[in-house]
């Protein structure tokens, strides 16, 4: 088969569920989402991830993906970048509807509510595809019991990869279960740092100016009342990670809860 075109599968390797492609939106050239089928024994919490991918050359091509759907959702849904010689993404961004794709069985991760201490404010810090684990979050009713306020900031370079900007500040407060939840303690903040935007600039500046907080009326970010997730680049992850630390806050864990945890967002290739 030809390297573009996914080859067919039949049937899951050991520790796979073999799923069908439902939907797929491509936002740019560099970005686009699926949905999939979902087996009933696929479990997770908002947060996690799994590894995802094809059958090529026989053996399965993975990758660690953050599940962007919620755990109530029936169907699964994945955000990825495209780059045109990546193993797995050159493939996968030509996925159509009917299309087998690869789940990994077991989901995992450390961007879990249950890994932060109480709070008053959940800061969820996102570059990119690093806004995948914070859809799910954010449509988890649990995440809305924790906490008093879900401030998701999403930086990307350009204005057409704030993706899911309408399910964000449209969808979800209208949604018939979630709306009031999102309605009363949802704030989006999305930035761009490569073209004109009212909010412009890297997450890290607009936390350190102050710019942030002040455009949002709400008092400097303190591990006192604060509490914050990073899923970004690496460079975004050590610097906000630095930052946040200066600040005194502490990074959590599985089993061990502190005042902020961090992940990759893992797929750049
Ligand atoms: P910039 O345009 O200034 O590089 P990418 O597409 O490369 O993953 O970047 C996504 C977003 O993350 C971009 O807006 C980029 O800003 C920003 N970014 C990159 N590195 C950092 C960093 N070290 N700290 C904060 N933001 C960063």
């Amino acid at each position: 088969s030809s390297p573009s075109a996914p080859a067919p599968l039949e049937t899951a390797p050991p520790g796979f569920y073999l799923e069908r492609v439902l939907t797929v939106h491509h936002w740019t050239d560099r970005l686009f989402s699926f949905t999939c089928t979902r087996d009933p024994r696929f479990r997770f919490v908002a947060g996690q991830f799994a590894m995802i991918g094809l059958m090529v050359e026989g053996k399965p091509l993975v990758r660690a993906y953050s599940l962007v759907s919620p755990p109530w959702e029936e169907t699964l849904e994945f955000l990825s970048i495209k780059v045109q010689d990546g193993p797995l993404t050159s493939r996968l961004q030509h996925i159509t509807p009917g299309d087998g794709v690869l789940i990994g069985r077991k989901a995992t991760g450390t961007l879990l509510i249950e890994n932060l201490l109480p709070g008053g404010t959940l800061w969820l810090f996102a570059t990119g595809t690093g806004l995948a684990p914070f859809l799910s979050l954010i449509r988890d009713p649990e995440t809305y019991d924790r906490f008093d306020r879900v401030v998701v900031v999403h930086t990307v370079r350009q204005v057409a990869e704030l993706a899911y900007r309408e399910l964000i500040s449209t969808d979800l407060p209208q949604h018939e279960l979630l709306g009031e939840l999102a309605r009363d303690k949802l704030v989006y903040y999305p930035s761009v740092t490569r073209e004109s935007f009212p909010n412009q600039g890297r997450v890290t500046t607009l936390v350190e100016s102050g710019r942030l907080c002040a455009d949002l009326g709400l008092p400097p970010i303190s591990p006192e009342r604060d509490r914050a997730m990073l899923c970004g680049s690496e460079a975004m992850n050590a610097d906000m990670r630095v930052l946040l630390e200066h600040r005194g806050f502490t990074e959590g864990a599985n089993n061990r809860p502190a005042t902020f945890v961090v992940e990759k967002a893992f797929v750049t290739k």
